[in-house]
C-alpha cells in the first residue's frame, strides 16, 4: 500500500463516478411519488401585489398550490438580515421575486399551470442601478428598501489629520466600474424536498448544509434536529451555491408540507441566470497621493456596491472588498468608505472572491494611471510600494509572515518575459500596418486574505471529525462540500498522511447535518485551511491512540491500516472530533475596523498578454502567466485546476461577460446571449506556485480558491492600456469600448 501525502497530485476519489456519468446529482434522483414545482414570478421590479389570479379555463386537478399564507412560521430566508421574504406576500421588491409556488406530477403540466396564473400588479418607481441610487439618495427621495438606500456602511481609517496631500508630487483621481457576472456553475440549482409538521429533509446542489437547516428552521418553525440536509452530488458552486439554496429548498419544502409528496425543484439555465444571485455591480472613485520617487503617500477609496433587493451576504461581500481596496501595498494614510446599496434588482450575492475582484479592480487601475503619469513602468511603481513583513495595512494590521511579493513580481517577470515583450510590443504597435494587432502585456500584484473575516472564524467555530468504522476505514465527518474544486481529495491526503495510511484507509462522507458536525460554509478559501486543519488533528488523535495501542511510531502504511482493522473491529466506531481554535494573535475590532482583518493572506503576481484586432476591437488574451504564494501547495493539479479556472472567469469578467438589464431584469439570461469564454477563448494559462510557510492549514497551506479572480481582470485590463494606449476603467472592455480608441491609437503612434 502506497501512503498518501499532501504535496501530491493524488487522484480525485470522486473523478471516476463524474466521468462516467454515475454520479447521481439531484436531478437524478427521482423518488416515489415524485411531484415538479415550478416558481410564479413577478415580471416587475417593484410593485404592490393585488391579487393573484387563476386561469378558470385550465384543468387546476392536481396542481399543488403555495403562497406566502402557507408557511407555517416566518415568511424570512434569515442570512445576515430577516429582510429578505421566502414567497412575496404584498411588497414586491425585485424582477423575478418569487410569488408563487406550483407542483404537479407531470412537469410540462407544471410548466403550463405556470403560465395560467396571472399576477395583479400595481407598479412602484424603481431604482434599478448604482448611478440611480445614488441620485436618488442625493436628491432625498425615499429609499426603496425599508432600512434605507445604503444596506450597510463601513469605514476603515489609518493614519492621523488630513494626510499628506499638500504638497505630494503627484496626485491622481480615478473611477472604476465593473458589472454583474453571472456564475454559471454547469449545473443549475435544484433542489428535493420531503415535509410534514414534523420534520423536513432536503437534498440538492449546494455549498452549505448548515445555512440550509438554519433558513429551514426560520420557516418551518422547527429546531435544528428535525430539519435534514443532505448535499447531493454538486456541479459547481462558485458562490452561486452559498446563499441561494436555502430560498429553494425553503420553496421545495413548503410544495412538499402543501403536498405531503416529495417534490423536486430544477430551475433551467434561463431562470437560473435571471434568477439567481450574481457578483456584485461596483462603482468606486478612488484618489492617491505619490511622492515623485513613486512612494504611495495617502490613499482614499470610495467603495460602492449594488447589494440588489435584499441585504443577503451584501455586508460581508462589502467588507471583503473594502479590507482589499488598498492592495498589497505599503500606505500611511489611508481612508476607505464603503457602502453597499439597496436596489430593485435580484439580490447580488456570492460569487468567488467575494467583493476583493471588485476592489482589486479600481486600486491596480490607479497605480496604472500613477505609473503613467510618473513615467514609471507599471511593474516598477508596484515593487516601490509592495507590502513586507513588519508593514501594517490599512486596518492596522502587523504583517507577521513572510511576504515573498517583491521575489514573486521578479519571477512572473522573468517566466512571462515581461521587459522584452514591453518593449517588442511598444516598437511592433508603433510600425504595424493599420490592419496589423495591437499588442500588450500587463500584471497585477494582488493578495487573498484566507478565511472568514475578522471574528468570524471564531464566531463559526466549527467542528470536524474522523470515525472509525468497524470495518476498519477512516471516515472524515465534515460539513464542507465536493463541489468540484476537490475538497474530498485534500481531506483525503490530509487524514492519511496525519494516519501514516493510504487511500484505501481513508473515505470522506457526504455532508449531511444529520451525520455530520458544522464545520461551516463552503466559502471564504477556507476549506483546506481551516477544515483541513481540524482534519488533520482529528486524524492525528486516532494515530495517537494507534501508537497507545502499541503501534511504533516508524510503522509503514501497511501496518498502520492492519492496526486500524484492528481497532476497528474490537471498539469501532469510535469518533475523534476536533473544533476550531482562533489563534489568540488574530485580533479584531468589528466597530472600528482595526486590527487583524485575515489570519494569513495568499500573495500573488499575474501577467497577460492581450492582442487586439484592430479591425474589430476584439481583444484577446494570447499568454497568461499565474504565480502564487499560497504556502503549502496540497495537491498541485488540483491547485493549478483552481488558477485555471479562476483565470478563465476572471478573462470573462474583464472582456466578455455583461449582464445586460431591462428594468431590473437580465435580458440576456441565455447562453447564446451571454458570452462566457470558451477553451477556444483561452490562451495558455502558466499557472506557478511558491510554497512560503506561513498558512495555519495542513503543512503552512494557506487558502487559493478565490484568489485568482482578483488579479486576472487587472493584469488584462493593464495589457490593454498598452495595446490601445488608451486606460479603460469599466468591466467588461467590449469590443463597443475599444473600438472607438483605436483609430486615434494609430494616429498617436505614428506621429
Ligand atoms: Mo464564496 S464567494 O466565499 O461562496
Amino acid at each position: 500500500m502506497e501512503p498518501l501525502r499532501t504535496g501530491i497530485s493524488a487522484s480525485r476519489p470522486d473523478a471516476w463516478a463524474k466521468v462516467t456519468g454515475q454520479a447521481t446529482y439531484v436531478d437524478d434522483l427521482r423518488p416515489e411519488g415524485l411531484l415538479h414545482g415550478v416558481t410564479v414570478r413577478s415580471p416587475l421590479p417593484r410593485a404592490i401585489l393585488k391579487a393573484i389570479h387563476f386561469d378558470p379555463a385550465f384543468d387546476w386537478s392536481g396542481v399543488v398550490v403555495a403562497t406566502a399564507a402557507d408557511i407555517p412560521a416566518r415568511n424570512c430566508i434569515p442570512v445576515l438580515d430577516d429582510d429578505q421574504p421566502a414567497l412575496a406576500d404584498r411588497l414586491i421588491s425585485h424582477a423575478e421575486e418569487a410569488v408563487l409556488l406550483l407542483a404537479h406530477a407531470d412537469p410540462l403540466v407544471a410548466e403550463r399551470a405556470r403560465r395560467a396564473v396571472r399576477l395583479e400588479l400595481e407598479a412602484l418607481p424603481p431604482v434599478l442601478d448604482l448611478h440611480q441610487a445614488m441620485a436618488h439618495a442625493a436628491k432625498g427621495g425615499d429609499a426603496v428598501h425599508a432600512r434605507g438606500a445604503v444596506l450597510k456602511e463601513i469605514r476603515i481609517s489609518k493614519g492621523e489629520g488630513d494626510g499628506p496631500w499638500d504638497g505630494a508630487f503627484l496626485t491622481v483621481d480615478d473611477e472604476a466600474e465593473t458589472g454583474a457576472q453571472e456564475q454559471l456553475y454547469i449545473e443549475t440549482q435544484g433542489m428535493i424536498a420531503w415535509a410534514d409538521g414534523n420534520q423536513v429533509t432536503v437534498t440538492g446542489s449546494l455549498q452549505c448544509p448548515y445555512y440550509v437547516q438554519h433558513g429551514l428552521c426560520a420557516v418551518f418553525g422547527l429546531p435544528p434536529e428535525k430539519v435534514r440536509v443532505i448535499q447531493a452530488v454538486t456541479g459547481g458552486g462558485f458562490g452561486g451555491k452559498e446563499e441561494y439554496p436555502t430560498l429553494l429548498a425553503a420553496h421545495a419544502a413548503l410544495l412538499a408540507l402543501k403536498a405531503g409528496r416529495p417534490v423536486k425543484m430544477i430551475y433551467d439555465r434561463a431562470e437560473d441566470m435571471a434568477a439567481t444571485t450574481k457578483r456584485h455591480p461596483s462603482l468606486t472613485r478612488s484618489r492617491a497621493a505619490f511622492s515623485a520617487q513613486g512612494e504611495l503617500l495617502a490613499l482614499d477609496v470610495d467603495f460602492n456596491l449594488d447589494a440588489g433587493a435584499y441585504t443577503t451576504l451584501s455586508p460581508v461581500v462589502l467588507s471583503r472588498g473594502a479590507l482589499h481596496a488598498s492592495g498589497p501595498y505599503r500606505c500611511n494614510h489611508v481612508r476607505i468608505h464603503a457602502r453597499a446599496w439597496a436596489t430593485n434588482t435580484p439580490p447580488h450575492g456570492a460569487f468567488r472572491g467575494f467583493g476583493a475582484p471588485q476592489s482589486c479592480f479600481a486600486i491596480e487601475r490607479l497605480m496604472d494611471l500613477a505609473a503613467q503619469e510618473l513615467g514609471l513602468d507599471p511593474a516598477e511603481l508596484r515593487r516601490r510600494n509592495l507590502l513586507r513583513k513588519g508593514d501594517t495595512t490599512a486596518t492596522g494590521q502587523l504583517m507577521r509572515e513572510e511576504i515573498a511579493l517583491e521575489a514573486l513580481l521578479d519571477q512572473a517577470m522573468a517566466a512571462s518575459s515581461y521587459t522584452e515583450r514591453r518593449s517588442t510590443f511598444a516598437r511592433e504597435n508603433a510600425q504595424g500596418g493599420d490592419e496589423s494587432p495591437l499588442r500588450g502585456i500587463g500584471l497585477a500584484t494582488f493578495m487573498h486574505g484566507a478565511g472568514f473575516t475578522g471574528s468570524g472564524e471564531k464566531r463559526l467555530s466549527s467542528r470536524a471529525a474522523v470515525e472509525l468504522g468497524r470495518d476498519g476505514v477512516v471516515r472524515v465527518l465534515a460539513a464542507s462540500t465536493e463541489i468540484g474544486q476537490g475538497a474530498t481529495t485534500v481531506f483525503q491526503q490530509v487524514a492519511a498522511q496525519a494516519l501514516g495510511t493510504g487511500a484505501d484507509c481513508v473515505q470522506v462522507e457526504v455532508p449531511d447535518t444529520a451525520l455530520v458536525p458544522d464545520s461551516g460554509p463552503t466559502v471564504a478559501s477556507r476549506t483546506t485551511m481551516v477544515v483541513g486543519s481540524l482534519v488533520e488533528r482529528a486524524a492525528k488523535a486516532l494515530r495517537a491512540a494507534l501508537e497507545a495501542d502499541g503501534l511504533p511510531p516508524d510503522a509503514g502504511a501497511e501496518a498502520v491500516a492492519h492496526a486500524l482493522r484492528l481497532r476497528g473491529a474490537t471498539k469501532g466506531p469510535e469518533r475523534w472530533e476536533e473544533s476550531y481554535e482562533h489563534p489568540d494573535w488574530v485580533v479584531w475590532d468589528d466597530e472600528s475596523y482595526r486590527g487583524d482583518a485575515y489570519p494569513t493572506f495568499a500573495w500573488a503576481v499575474y501577467v497577460a498578454s492581450v492582442a487586439v484586432d484592430p479591425l474589430t476591437g476584439e481583444a484577446f488574451v494570447e499568454a497568461f502567466t499565474a504565480l502564487q504564494d499560497i504556502g503549502h501547495v496540497v495537491n498541485p493539479l488540483l491547485a493549478a485546476g483552481q488558477v485555471e479556472g479562476g483565470v478563465a472567469q476572471g478573462i470573462g469578467f474583464a472582456l466578455l461577460e455583461e449582464v445586460q438589464w431591462r428594468d431590473g431584469r437580465m435580458s440576456n439570461n441565455r447562453l447564446s446571449t451571454y458570452i462566457v469564454p470558451t477553451s477556444l477563448d483561452l490562451p495558455p494559462i502558466t499557472a506557478m506556485f511558491r510554497e512560503t510557510p506561513g498558512g495555519y492549514g495542513p503543512r503552512g497551506a494557506k487558502g487559493l480558491g478565490e484568489l485568482p479572480l482578483d488579479g486576472t481582470a487587472p493584469a488584462v485590463l493593464s495589457a490593454l492600456d498598452q495595446a490601445i494606449g488608451r486606460r479603460l476603467t469599466r468591466l467588461p472592455a467590449l469590443p463597443e469600448a475599444i473600438l472607438p480608441c483605436l483609430s486615434q491609437t494609430r494616429e498617436n503612434l505614428h506621429v
